[in-house]
C-alpha cells in the first residue's frame, strides 16, 4: 500500500477542501493509505523554535519523511496558497541539511466555489515546491470547482463524470510516484 502524507491548506472543520481531500481517499482506497499532516497547531516559522523544536513540526516532518508521497489539497486565498501551507513547507525544509521534501513524489490539488478552482494557488505552489526539492506531478492538473452536489451523505463522490475523472487522476498519481522511484 502506498503511503500518501496529506497536507489540507484550510483549518476550518467545514471546509470543503478537507472534504475533497475526503473523497479522494475513499477513491484511493486499496491502492493508497492518506496520512493527514495536522497543521492547526503550527506555528509560523520562527529560527529561534529550533532550540526547543514544538511537537507539531517534529511530527510534520515524520509524517512527511514516512510517506512515499505527498499530496497538498488546498484552498486559494487572496490568488494565491495560504499561509498554513507556507508554513508547513518552510518547517519541513529545515534544519539545514534535513529537508524532509526531498526527492519526494508530489501532487497538488484544491477546490474552491469559484470558476478556477485554485488554478492561480496551484501554480504557485508548484513553483514552491520544484524549489524545495519535490518531484512535482505537472500533469494532469486537477482544478476542482466545488459543487455540493457532487458529493453524497458519506462524503462520496456521486457525480459519475467526476467520480471518474478523479479516479483516473488517482491513477495518474499512483503511475508518477511509481515512475519517480519511490
Ligand atoms: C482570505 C480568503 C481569501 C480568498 N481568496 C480566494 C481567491 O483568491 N480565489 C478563490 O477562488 N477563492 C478565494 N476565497 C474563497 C475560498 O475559495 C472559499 O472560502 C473556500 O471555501 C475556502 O476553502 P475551504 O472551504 O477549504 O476553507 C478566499 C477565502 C478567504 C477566506
Amino acid at each position: 500500500m502506498t503511503k500518501i502524507a496529506v497536507l489540507v491548506g484550510s483549518l476550518r472543520k467545514d471546509s470543503i477542501n478537507r472534504k475533497f481531500a475526503g473523497a479522494l481517499e475513499k477513491l484511493a482506497a486499496g491502492q493508497m493509505e492518506f496520512v493527514f499532516a495536522d497543521l492547526a497547531n503550527l506555528p509560523h516559522y520562527n529560527e529561534d523554535l529550533w532550540d526547543n523544536v514544538p511537537e507539531s513540526v517534529t511530527q510534520l516532518k515524520a509524517v512527511i519523511e514516512n510517506a512515499d508521497a505527498v499530496l497538498i489539497v488546498t484552498p486559494e486565498y487572496s490568488r494565491t496558497y495560504p499561509g498554513v501551507i507556507k508554513d508547513a513547507v518552510d518547517w519541513a525544509t529545515r534544519p539545514w541539511g534535513k529537508n524532509s521534501w526531498a526527492g519526494k513524489p508530489l501532487a497538488i490539488t484544491g477546490t474552491s466555489p469559484g470558476a478556477i478552482g485554485t488554478a492561480i494557488a496551484q501554480n504557485h505552489l508548484r513553483t514552491t515546491m520544484v524549489a524545495v526539492g519535490t518531484a512535482v506531478m505537472g500533469q494532469p492538473e486537477l482544478y476542482y470547482s466545488y459543487k455540493p452536489e457532487h458529493f453524497g451523505a458519506n462524503g462520496d463522490i456521486v457525480d459519475e463524470a467526476t467520480k471518474t475523472y478523479l479516479e483516473s487522476w488517482i491513477g495518474s498519481f499512483a503511475g508518477w510516484i511509481a515512475n519517480t522511484g519511490r
